[in-house]
Parts: C-alpha cells; structure tokens; sequence
C-alpha cells in the first residue's frame, strides 16, 4: 500500500513495472487539486495552534494521495453520487481509497448505488417510461393530501437497462405531479450544475477505473432491499462472494480492497471464506443511533475483536463528545475500541452542509458535538480530535479535498 502511494505521489506509476495487472498505458493523477475550500476554511477558524499548523501548509503542493482520504460515494457534495464523473472528481482531490456501494440488478449485476431502491432519485429512470413502468412502486404525482410517490430498485431492471440510465444529483421534489418536477428537490448547497447525464458504474467499470488510477478499493456490500434469497436461490452469501470474485478475476491484491457492510453476518462471512478480504473487512457500526444500540455496540467491541474483526466505522456523532467548555473529545465508543485493539474509520465529513446551521439543527454527523460549533472553520477541529485524539486510520468524505488537504500538512499516509 505504501509503495504505491509513494509512486503515484511522485507520479512515476505510469513508467513502473505493472503492479497487480496496473496498466502502463493508463492515467494516474499526479496533479492533485484540492481547490479554494480548504483554505475558506481555515480562514474561517478560531486562532490557535491548529489554524497556524494548517496555515503553514498552503502553499505545498498535494504530492500523494492518502488511504487516510476516502471518497464516500465519489464526491456528492457537487456531483452525482456513485457516477464516474465524481469518483474522478474524488481522484482528482486526492482521496487514496474509493467507494462503490454494491447493489445487484435483476439479472444478477452488480452495480454502484448507495440504495438498492434509489434510482428514482439518483437518476433519470422515471424520465424513460418504458423503464419507468418496471418500477417496484411506478410514479404517482402529488395530490391535495399525499406527496409524489415512487419506488425503482436496481434489482427491477437489468445492467444494460441500469446503464441507459443518466445519473443525477440525489434529490426530488414531494409536491410534483409530473416526472419532470419530480427531479430536482435537494437542499440548496449542493448544485445540479454536474447533472447533465452522469455515467452510473457497473462494479466491474468502477473496479477498472480505480485500478487504472493507481488507487484502493471500498466497496459496501449494501444490505438487500428486497427478501433473500433473491428470484428463489440468490443468497445473501452469494452475493457477498459474488463481491469478493470480481476482485479476483480483475487480478486485484487483498490488501488494496477495504470491503464495508452494515451487516456483522457479512463481516464474519468474508473472514471466514476470504480471509485475505475479511482481515480488512469495514464493519459499519449503525448500532449507535439509539441509546440503547450505543450502549451494546460499545459492549460487544471486545466480543468483535476476539471473533476478528479489525476495523469498526461508526458514523462521526459516536466517535465524538463535547465537554462543557466546548471543547471536543473522544467518546465512549472511542476510547472503548481503542482498548479493544480495534481501528477506527468514520463517515462522512461533509455531509452536513453549512456546519453551523446543521449544528443548530442538530444534524445527525454532528449530534453529539453541535454546543461546541460555533463557525465554518469548526470543520477542522473535527477532524482533527478524530486523527489525532480519536486515531481513526480514515475518513469517508463527500468532498475528500478537506481531508486531503488536512493528511498532506500532517503527514498522514
Ligand atoms: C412542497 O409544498 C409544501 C407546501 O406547499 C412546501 O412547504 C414545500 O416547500 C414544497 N417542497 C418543495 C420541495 O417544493
Ligand atoms: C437459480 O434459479 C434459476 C431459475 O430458477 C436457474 O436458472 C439458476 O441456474 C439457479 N441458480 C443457482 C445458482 O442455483
Ligand atoms: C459524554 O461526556 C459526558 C460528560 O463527561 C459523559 O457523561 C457521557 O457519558 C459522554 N458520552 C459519550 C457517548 O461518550
């Protein structure tokens, strides 16, 4: 992992002997660009140490993509989620590793999507009637008393249907009556100014295009939304074997591919049966979002640990606390898997548009912190009590050039 990073850093990949099947001819990025935001928002932080260390860095070149930046879901702050044109955009931020949540089709396919049923708001499907019509639940308009409804799964249409469809920034709009109003709805930060027609990614393309950018792999065996077995026989081992294959016959090494799921059977599947994949295996811990659920997940950290599992991700609220004074510290969770032996990665910065607005809201990513926000800038502190104090090994991002920007001026690999 090292020895590559080091390579695309010094952009030399390109001329060095083929790693794992890497594709002399194809384009690495040893131009990484992580634009105007990271500066915005170090300029928008409290004085201190953290600001000056981060202000010290800015005119350094992005030299090295780190595993440390992962792309979550391409970078769907501004671009669709899932489509080829935002993982590039998440390459070219320098994020190391890149996501591809896995969905099947009906024939079987496997395909990036954050949901198996999301394709009525992450692409133009409804805009093809004839697919359209395949639809779980088919577009129905808005009345006096209900919102629109509709319901398209991957699993309703084939792959070759599935890469008809444009895909588009994650939004619609409740009160439509037509398809046509009933794609665009989504909160006013993100923009639709990348959604003319955005390429959706078959896993095997995503799987492609990563190793010919010299990158590491994550994808998230997304739990099914529809009954297992599938059509009668397709099993829920099936289909996370079936993720783990594609890997194989692309030639990949175990040790690029940071396979994820919400589902501990999953987990236990892949150490069990691939177990150069499941020493790797991402357990996405959701536990955490009832008190309830925090106070178990917490307690079977060291069961998970002695079964071999190495890496938890719970989302960033459970990994964080604030004190009184507004200042943020690990959790519980935190301090808990550290003892356990267990490594840490998170999700998502970036998620929560203007942070002192989610703060006020009391947005989910930012839950448990949000008396100790008070500015934009905020956006670094979080960042940095979960590199430094919490010692997460990566962070999911929707706009990976805050994390990168963030690992380059400290040194992270
Ligand atoms: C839908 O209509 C309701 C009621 O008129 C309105 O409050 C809401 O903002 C509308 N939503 C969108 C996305 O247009
Ligand atoms: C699953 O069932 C289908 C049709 O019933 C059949 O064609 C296919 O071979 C079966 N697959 C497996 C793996 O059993
Ligand atoms: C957060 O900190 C408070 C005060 O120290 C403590 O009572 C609480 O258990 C902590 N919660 C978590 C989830 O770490």
């Amino acid at each position: 992992m090292h020895l590559e990073i080091l390579l695309v850093a010094a952009g030399v990949a390109a001329a060095a002997p083929a790693i794992d099947g890497h594709h002399r001819d194809q384009q690495v990025i040893s131009n990484i660009q992580v634009g105007p935001r990271p500066y915005y928002l170090i300029d928008h932080m409290s004085d201190g140490p953290l600001k000056r260390k981060l202000e010290s860095c800015s005119e350094q070149p992005i030299t090295h993509a780190p595993a440390f930046s992962i792309s979550h879901r391409g970078a769907p702050l501004q671009f669709p989620e899932h489509s080829r044109e935002g993982m590039l955009a998440g390459a070219r931020m320098g994020a190391g590793i890149i996501e591809c949540d896995v969905a099947f089709t009906q024939d079987l396919q496997l395909v990036c999507r954050h949901s198996q049923c999301d394709l009525h708001t992450t692409t133009d499907i409804l805009l093809h009637p004839e697919l359209a019509a395949k639809c779980t639940v088919p577009f129905a308009p808005a009345t006096d008393d209900t919102t629109a409804q509709a319901k398209c799964c991957t699993s309703d249409i084939t792959l070759a249907e599935f890469k008809s469809l444009c895909a588009k920034m994650d939004s619609s709009n409740p009160n439509a009556t037509t398809p046509e109003d009933y794609q665009y709805g989504g909160p006013s930060w993100r923009t639709e100014l990348y959604d003319n027609c955005a390429t959706p990614m078959e896993h095997n393309e995503y799987i492609s295009l990563i190793q010919s950018l010299g990158l590491q792999f994550s994808p998230e065996l997304k739990t099914p939304a529809v009954d297992m077995p599938f059509g009668g026989n397709y099993t829920q081992a099936m289909y996370a074997q079936q993720l783990i294959d594609d890997y194989k016959r692309h030639g990949i090494r175990p040790s690029r591919v940071w396979p994820q799921s919400f589902l501990e059977d999953d987990i236990h599947y892949w150490i069990k049966h691939e177990p150069a994949f499941g020493k790797q295996a991402i357990y996405l811990d959701e536990r955490v979002d009832t008190a309830e659920g925090y106070r178990a997940a917490v307690a079977s950290l060291p069961r998970l640990a002695k079964q071999g599992v190495r890496i938890m991700a719970p989302p960033i609220f459970a990994l964080l606390n604030a004190t009184a004074d507004g200042e943020i510290v690990p959790s519980e969770y935190a301090v808990a898997a550290k003892k356990a032996g267990l490594d840490l990665i998170t999700w998502s910065l970036e998620r929560s548009g203007p942070l002192k607005k989610a703060a006020a809201e009391g947005e989910y990513y930012i839950q448990s912190i949000a008396e100790a926000i008070t500015r934009e800038g905020d956006m670094y502190r979080i960042v940095d009590v979960l590199a430094r104090k919490v010692g997460v090994k990566g962070m999911f991002s929707d706009w990976p050039a805050t994390v990168t920007y963030y690992a380059n001026c400290m040194g992270l690999a």
